[in-house]
């Protein structure tokens, strides 16, 4: 079975050239075979197909590659964004208040609320995403909830250390060892990804290098949270242990930015928090700068950032982070896709999954330029119109 894409006024490749590394084609078309994507080039030269598919003249994107979102959790935390827009500050105390949520909350519960997150990711461009455990902290709860989350995604990450439990608050060395141990071992089966919280009122730098350890010597793949809430030591040790993504990045030093830049870790921000917590947005540009790879995600989760939109993500890092409108949807899509150690996806190339979006607009500036306007108009997830 083959589509062919057609008459698209402006398609980004993400397939870099010497003069222009968004790799952007005008007057183009994409030939689909199956799930993979068969054949780019100009619409002139186009191969015949069973299905055309006339673009109109509109854009056409690679699918968003979310790599960072937390969607297994029961209840949500309105009356939280409630007050913290009066005033009260955003604390990772409250994800306590997730975790019992979630521990009262069935299995049919959390797979229906987790079919409806990704029917809302897809609908908004997402054809790849990520998805963390945390909102349990028990042996076989955070089980459970890999085990749902690998019913939708292939990149499943434990996040066992996202905070200590309330039933372990006097003794926190013990829950660190359960985190280790048994914890671990049970999520192994479901799990690509371990993370840690490694962020005052979480995980403490010791704390983070124990967990890293055990979950590597797991042969799970390593992330972190860091440099989320405040300076700290967070993107010291994503960089010491080679971690593949380390996420948030507010709170840099300049040490921070030079150690990232010597690396292979992809740094991703995630402003949804930021617009969510009003705490200021991280500075995309000084990391660019400097020669690092930065990715946006939505992190979405019913604390700090309850939107499942790239979209939105994008137009943050363009209006509030210095990022270009195609230095933005790079982050959204091949930045993504690092930090996610995929080459399947993120980049419109022949082999790769057929996973695109033309969108309802001229070209890839719109998505910014008109925020919160529904600009996704037919999503394709490997090679089938969603
Ligand atoms: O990425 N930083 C840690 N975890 C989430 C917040 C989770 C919550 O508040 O429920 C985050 O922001
Ligand atoms: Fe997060």
């Amino acid at each position: 079975m083959t589509t062919l894409i057609t008459n698209i006024g402006e398609l980004t490749t993400n397939v870099a050239s010497p003069d222009d590394r968004f790799g952007t084609l005008r007057d183009a078309a994409v030939l689909i075979e199956d799930d993979r994507i068969a054949w780019v080039g100009s619409a002139a030269e186009a191969p015949g197909a069973d299905d055309v598919v006339d673009a109109g003249g509109r854009a056409v994107i690679p699918g968003f590659v979310d790599s960072h979102t937390h969607l297994v959790f029961g209840g949500d935390r309105a009356d939280e964004f409630e007050a913290r827009m009066a005033g009260v500050p955003y604390a990772a105390g409250g994800i306590r208040r997730t975790v019992a949520a979630t521990r009262a909350a069935s299995d049919d519960e959390l797979r229906e609320r987790l079919a409806g997150f990704v029917d809302e990711l897809h609908a908004q461009g997402t054809t790849t995403f990520e998805v963390k455990t945390g909102y349990d902290l028990t042996v076989d709860g955070e089980a459970r909830l890999a085990r749902l989350a690998a019913e939708v995604t292939p990149e499943v990450t434990f996040l066992g250390a996202h905070v200590v439990p309330a039933e372990y608050a006097d003794d926190r060395a013990a829950y660190v060892d359960l985190v280790c141990g048994a914890m671990l071992d049970a999520v192994t089966p479901y799990a690509k990804w371990f993370d840690v919280f490694c962020e005052r009122g979480a995980f403490t730098p010791d704390e983070t290098h124990r967990i890293m350890l055990a979950g590597i010597q797991a042969d799970l793949l390593p992330r972190l949270h860091g440099n989320q809430l405040g300076y700290g030591e967070g993107v010291q040790i994503a960089v010491e242990y080679g971690v593949w993504s380390v996420d948030h990045c507010t709170y840099l030093s300049d040490e921070d930015v030079a150690a990232l830049a010597a690396s292979d870790t992809v740094a991703t921000l995630l402003p949804g928090v930021e617009f969510s917590t009003r705490q200021p947005y991280p500075d995309a540009r000084r990391l660019i700068d400097a020669g690092v790879t930065v990715a946006i995600a939505s992190d979405c989760n019913p604390g700090s950032s309850f939107t499942s939109s790239m979209p939105l993500m994008v137009a943050l890092a363009v209006r509030e982070m210095g990022m270009t409108p195609a230095e933005a949807l790079w982050a959204a899509t091949a930045g993504g896709a690092t930090a996610l150690n995929r080459d399947d996806v993120g980049v419109i190339a022949a082999g790769k999954r057929a996973d695109l979006v033309l969108l309802d607009a001229p070209t890839r500036v719109h998505l910014a330029y008109r925020p919160g306007v529904p600009l996704i108009d037919t999503v394709f997830k490997d090679g089938s119109a969603l």
